[in-house]
């Protein structure tokens, strides 16, 4: 069937941390999309309400074999069943993956800019956050190895939480910078906690790997974690999944979620999930061609009239990052100024130092939505060039 993603659909009064207003503000930030769910989804989760038994969830062995199919036959991950947790979020198994491979004071090591939650939730824990910044070259974002060395060595690092495909820059990091950061890690024993929940977001062009694809020999040491909640559009329903290869391990991390009892999937996330790998490809490669093209008319309208914004190009995922310096001088007025002119961004600064003075635009929407939060932005920007 072929999928209407024009179609725009209010969400306020929903409970959508997104579209929180009581306005006509367009909300370009938060990572959800505001396109209506694959049908096979809609569909499964109306079939449950129609049984009308809500009970208590256990994965089934349907369940493992969409969890194992879609990762295999995408990115030959060949996973076994026993290599498969549950958990309620990739945010609150980062948590947990804290706790399997650290203890409180411990050093933790990610990447800036990164998604927030990384940062937080490490100082939250009471573990030491450590920075490696980004290097930017041409445009897009690389890991710069030396200066995860040397920080792992000075501060004597314990866990490397990765994000890939890396939100808000959008790379896909290719399989030789992760081998490189493999070997590195491997060589100071250091853990690697990969977040791949943007992994089927990947766009045309792009190869996603997944860290556990070469962590052979490594395995005790890697964890990677996922979902169908930001692939398919349904992240209020909440779950997802833990990848872990090494026996010993996935016992660990089984054993420290018994502790808060956070290992079970509600009924929707289960239902969601096992029709989303079922019968979800239709919808997603429909959604990522929309998304594609959402990425060209918002490089081209800003390159037409916002021209000194400097646009890196997701690789995967449809969340823009943009420099805005040569617009604004003040991060915080810089947000201001385009709330003030109704059209919510995420404020570049919320992603680390490196996001001084940038913003992330999300473009998962309609396209006529998108057209007037850029024409809103333009009009917020267009005239406060800085000499
Ligand atoms: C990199 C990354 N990890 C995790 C999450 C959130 O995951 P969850 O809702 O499963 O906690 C997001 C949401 O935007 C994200 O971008």
């Amino acid at each position: 069937m072929s999928y209407n993603f024009d179609e725009i659909i209010d969400r306020r009064d929903t409970g959508s941390l997104k579209w929180h207003y009581t306005d006509d503000t367009i909300a370009l930030w938060v990572a959800d999309m505001d396109f209506k769910a694959a049908e096979p989804i809609l569909n499964a989760i109306e079939q449950v309400v129609q049984h009308g038994i809500l009970g208590y969830t256990n994965p089934t062995e349907a369940l493992y074999d969409s969890i194992i199919n879609w990762h295999g036959r995408r990115y030959d991950l060949w996973l076994e069943k026993q290599d498969i947790l549950f958990s309620p979020g990739v945010v609150p198994s980062l948590v947990l993956m804290m706790n399997v491979f650290t203890e409180v004071g411990d050093a933790v090591l990610v990447n800036d800019p990164i998604y927030t939650p990384f940062m937080t939730k490490v100082e939250q824990n009471g573990r030491k956050l450590v920075l490696s910044a980004l290097q930017e070259i041409e445009g897009k974002y690389h890991l710069d190895l030396a200066d995860i060395e040397a920080k792992i060595i000075e501060h004597d690092v314990k866990l490397y939480l990765l994000c890939n495909p890396h939100n808000p820059g959008g790379r896909v990091w290719m399989r030789d910078e992760l081998e490189a950061l493999l070997a590195i890690c491997k060589k100071h024993n250091v853990a690697i906690v990969s977040d791949e929940i943007h992994q089927d977001l990947t766009l045309t062009g792009h190869t996603f790997t997944p860290f556990l694809t070469l962590a052979e020999g490594y395995e005790h040491n890697v964890v990677s974690l996922t979902s169908m909640t930001k692939t398919f559009n349904i992240a209020g329903i909440k779950g997802s999944m833990i990848f872990a290869k090494d026996k010993a391990l996935i016992k660990k991390i089984g054993q420290q979620q018994q502790l808060n009892d956070e290992y079970e999937l509600n009924l929707f996330a289960y239902t969601a999930m096992r029709s989303a790998y079922e019968k979800g490809d239709e919808w997603l490669a429909q959604a990522l061609a929309y998304i594609d093209a959402n990425i060209d008319l918002t490089v081209q309208f800003l390159e037409a009239h916002l021209p000194k914004i400097k646009v890196m190009r997701p690789e995967a995922s449809y969340l823009i990052w943009v420099d805005c310096s040569a617009y604004a001088e003040d991060d915080q007025a810089l947000y201001d100024t385009l709330r003030a002119a109704k059209v919510e961004l995420s404020a570049g600064f919320k992603y680390g130092q490196e996001g001084h003075l940038k913003m992330r635009i999300n473009v998962a929407c309609p396209r006529a939505l998108l057209l007037e939060g850029l024409t809103r932005m333009h009009a917020a920007l267009g005239d406060v060039v800085k000499p």
